[in-house]
């Protein structure tokens, strides 16, 4: 069997897990979740909830990648087999198959960001930019059945984007992965530094800085910011879609994944902080320049970054540099994040279908691609929304709470824990195993129940009141396809490798009816 590939160094993988970590989630989703929840009243949850599920699950599924040396559908049969019974493989599939199914949708929103590079050289967006972004750009439809033609640029720029994508994966974790995270992090951390300098250092930026860190601990009681705190940080570590166990599973034999799994997570808070601070900095600069306050000028959830950025940069000084680089960061970012969601199902398929790396790499991008056409048509915001808001809000959590209800109360964690004790400086313990084997999970189980009442209850919170029928096409369904292919990969790799299924060819062609 060909060797498993290898890490070159260790900051290869630290860049790339951060690479990971450090995507849209950071610097479109962070700061319009933390402007939808409070400002200030945000910080203290979303600390907290980095703490005790973000750091821990990094370093559980860093051990859980490392101990185990394969990719997930393989761990999670292994996994079964120490308990005996039931077979729990589908999770390894599950998983990397919704990291591709975000990464369609992903692509889409890095398709819209790859056009505002272009547009912020002349400001383009002209003087109303949130007619330009929804009507002009994207034309939105009313309604997630009302598809309308697709849109020709956003086609044609998500290309490119899988195009990138497949060349750095298929060139492998050392030759493509590694390098990608090595050159574009240390330029993004310094863009973003330069960047976030730059907006603070404008006229009214204080008053933005005020409404980020200003805390309002009364909102503390109000267990939706809560909610959204941990699914931040869920989304933005790349928890529970099995990219940070594949990441791990290439380090080579001794290598200190307590320590890596700490930095890690602080550097992915730290450029989530660094964003926040440029955004708002810019919201307050904005509202100063207008005459009002930050919550009067500013557009909430993801249109953020498409309609309050580009107005505001239209005001400043410096906007053709300024702007530029924004969306420059922004595309890089996501760029590595990307490709981190591409590794699960190239790992996977290349071991259980025993394919090589390049074929499984092309398969999964054309098929990645062909999914993300359904967000280029008129209604491909609405319907993008809603793919978001079920593989964030249920998905990834399902997959997280499966993998460690397997692992901590079907089994023990603390086969985990010895590992990472045994190669690693820090050393942890009690706090560790409660954190994720007691006070995660709980947290999980409350999110996912109070994500699925919600549902029933009102409408999602972005572009609201979604007819009934468009979530349980574009985001139940989706998710029950998912577990079905799942559940169906599970069963067919599990008896039927290539070779078998050559095996049953020859048989077939040799007029034998196909009855081995
Ligand atoms: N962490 C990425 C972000 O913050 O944008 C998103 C992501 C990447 C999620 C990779 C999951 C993943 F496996």
């Amino acid at each position: 069997m060909a060797k498993r590939e290898q890490w070159g160094s260790r900051i290869g993988f630290l860049l790339s897990a951060v690479g990971s970590a450090v995507g849209l989630g950071n610097i479109w989703r962070f700061p319009y979740q933390a402007y939808e929840n409070g400002g200030g009243a945000f910080l203290i949850p979303y600390f907290i909830a980095a703490l005790t599920a973000g750091i821990p699950l990094v370093l559980f599924e860093f051990s859980l990648g490392h101990r185990m040396r394969a990719g997930l559908p393989t761990i999670f049969r292994r996994l079964s087999k120490r308990n005996g019974y039931r077979n729990w493989e589908w999770i390894g599939w599950f998983q990397p198959l919704l990291a591709i199914f975000i990464a369609a949708f992903y692509a889409v929103i890095l398709s819209w960001v790859f056009y505002y590079i272009g547009l912020s050289f002349t400001l383009g967006w002209g003087a109303d930019s949130g007619r330009f972004f929804f009507k002009n750009f994207l034309n939105v439809s009313d309604s997630p059945f009302e598809f309308g033609s697709v849109n020709a640029v956003v086609l044609a720029l998500t290309a490119c984007v899988w195009f990138i994508s497949w060349l750095i994966v298929f060139r492998g974790i050392k030759g493509g992965v590694e390098v990608a995270g090595k050159i574009f992090m240390p330029l993004l951390a310094l863009m973003m530094v330069i960047l976030m300098f730059h907006q603070v250092s404008l006229p009214g930026a204080a008053a933005g800085l005020n409404a980020l860190f200003e805390p309002d601990f009364r909102r503390l009681t109000d267990i939706n910011i809560w909610i959204s705190a941990y699914g931040q940080v869920f989304f933005s570590m790349s928890l529970g879609v099995g990219t940070m166990i594949t990441y791990a599973s290439y380090l080579p034999k001794e290598s200190d994944v307590t320590n890596n799994a700490f930095l890690t997570g602080l550097l992915d808070t730290a450029f989530s902080l660094v964003s926040g601070i440029m955004i708002f900095a810019t919201l307050g600069a904005m509202a100063a320049a207008q005459g009002l306050t930050v919550r009067d000028v500013v557009e909430g959830g993801p249109a953020l970054t498409f309609v309050t950025v580009p107005e505001a940069l239209s005001g400043m000084p410096g906007a053709r540099i300024f702007g530029p680089l924004f969306f420059l960061s922004l595309f890089i970012a996501g760029m590595t994040s990307i490709i981190s969601l591409l590794e699960p199902l190239t790992a996977a398929m290349t071991e259980r279908l025993k394919i090589s790396r390049r074929k499984s790499v092309s398969v999964i991008c054309a098929a990645g691609f062909l999914l993300s056409i359904l967000y280029t048509f008129r209604s491909g915001l609405l319907t993008l929304d809603i793919a978001d808001y079920f593989s964030g809000n249920f998905g990834m959590l399902a997959g997280g709470l499966c993998e460690l209800i397997l692992v901590c109360w079907v089994l023990k964690p603390d086969f985990l824990s010895d590992h990472a004790n045994r190669i690693s400086d820090f050393k942890i313990g009690s706090v560790w195993k409660f954190c994720v084997s007691a006070l995660t999970p709980l947290v999980l189980i409350v999110m996912l129940s109070a994500n699925i009442a919600g549902l029933f209850s009102s409408s999602l919170p972005n572009y609201g009141g979604y007819p009934a029928a468009a979530l349980f096409v574009f985001g139940w369904l989706m998710m029950a396809l998912l577990v079905l292919l799942a559940a169906v990969a599970q069963k067919f790799s599990a008896k039927r490798t290539k070779e078998t299924l050559l095996h049953i060819w020859e048989e077939f062609s040799d007029g034998k009816g196909g009855k081995p």
